[in-house]
């Protein structure tokens, strides 16, 4: 055994890890809880309730605007948080993160500021046909204000995005191309280097929603050469409201305030206010302080473990949860793309979808059912509804076993 290396980075401990997440050893309805609404949001480790805990009791004040110790301890939190995203996602200044409230107000920062500042009418935005709604409307609501066309790109039966199709989309008038990393429902993982590559080639900027790809994959944004890259910091198994928009300095000093307000700006007299440089200028107001201390201990968590080895972990439980769910006489698996992360969407003949869920509840086994906020997505299949499984790093194969017996007893209910 490696010695040098953290508790966790020896062999793939599952039991260690699921000790870490109190919430795992609850009884739901009297049975243990198979938790597999991670896409949704996940668990958090007792490194984040802790972090966020003591911050509470003993080193609590507002940031930015305080000389006394607890306001200094405070900041340096909020400030040494930006600092560890930043060290997260290889950015090349902690300048270029920006704390938002979620993946949602990212993505509106960028289809704001930059949108409405930098797009005209006649311009396009692609995006794709796997889009949760989060990377749809804020473009919609921007085709109102400016006129922008919005192309879309097409996906096979599989998932699979259709890089043929987004070739042809590209022209001299895509300004702008906005993709999930991670399809949320199929589970689809889009070949993002090479969708930026191509973009760029068409002077195009780049906007990955990468929601669920933060918590499935490694994300170095300097390597990915991407121009926004929007995660929100519950999928990173920190705390909820907070996100992060990544964003390259110079776009993000070219662009104009978000929300007006304390902090952002630089001098404010009635005639005139001027503004702060990133990232303070899209901070107004007293931000998600203790959240981005939740956050960062989030991220020093995933990192003890490793992403990679998370994902590994994910892939080869996704495996074993794609066979065991393919056995189920009547069910149907939504998304097969060949490169795909640990989500499962599903659908079983004459169950509804909702009443699967609330079912398999009664066995301690958590599913989202509905249209996962991708209802264009939804019509493509032509479905109302699909339930989801979607793994986190804690997930084993006995929370697999526990949904097909679930299962097994929701179909019996209906036959
Ligand atoms: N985007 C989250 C999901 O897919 C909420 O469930």
């Amino acid at each position: 055994m490696d010695t040098t290396l953290p508790i966790h980075q020896n062999p793939y401990d599952i039991e260690s890890i699921r000790g870490d997440f109190p919430i795992l050893s609850e009884k739901i309805n009297g049975h243990p809880l198979a938790f597999l609404d991670s896409g949704a949001s996940p668990q958090k480790p007792e490194a984040v309730l802790q972090r966020m805990e003591h911050m509470y009791r003993h080193e609590y004040a507002n940031v930015h605007r305080g000389a006394y110790t607890l306001s200094q301890a405070a900041t340096d939190h909020y400030e040494n948080a930006r600092q560890t995203v930043a060290r997260y996602l290889n950015a090349a200044s902690d300048e270029e993160i920006i704390f938002t409230r979620n993946v949602t107000s990212s993505i509106n920062l960028v289809a704001h500021c930059y949108g409405r500042e930098f797009l005209k009418s006649g311009d396009e935005i692609i995006i794709t046909h796997m889009e949760h709604h989060a990377n749809i409307v804020p473009w919609q609501l921007l085709r109102e204000a400016v006129g922008i066309e919005l192309k879309v790109i097409p996906i096979d039966d599989a998932g699979n995005l259709m890089m043929d199709k987004f070739e042809e989309l590209l022209s001299p008038r895509t300004r702008l191309v906005s993709v999930t990393h991670i399809s949320n429902v199929l589970g689809t993982v889009l070949p993002v280097k090479e969708i930026i590559r191509l973009a760029h080639a068409h002077d195009a900027r780049v906007l990955i929603d990468g929601a669920q790809g933060i918590m499935h994959s490694r994300v170095d944004v300097q390597e990915l050469d991407v121009d926004f890259y929007g995660f929100t910091g519950h999928k990173l198994y920190g705390p909820s409201g907070i996100g992060v928009l990544y964003g390259k300095r110079d776009i993000l000093n070219s662009m104009p305030p978000y929300e007006g307000g304390g902090d952002m700006i630089d001098r404010v007299t009635f005639e005139k206010t001027t503004y702060r440089e990133t990232p303070a200028r899209f901070e107004a107001g007293t931000p998600a302080i203790v959240e981005a201390a939740g956050l960062a201990a989030a991220v020093e968590y995933v990192e003890s473990i490793g992403i990679e080895r998370i994902a590994a972990h994910e892939q080869s439980l996704l495996d074993y949860a794609t066979a065991r769910l393919s056995a189920i006489e009547g069910l149907r698996i939504y998304g097969e793309a060949e490169d795909k992360a640990g989500v499962v969407s599903f659908t079983i003949e004459g169950v509804h979808p909702h009443d699967i869920s609330t079912i398999i509840d009664s066995h301690g086994v958590a599913v989202r059912a509905g249209h996962h906020c991708a209802q264009p997505l939804m019509d493509r299949f032509d479905l109302a509804a699909t339930a989801r499984a979607s793994l986190g790093m804690y997930n084993n194969k006995s929370d697999i076993d526990q949904l097909v017996e679930a299962l097994e007893f929701a179909k019996d209910i209906f036959n």
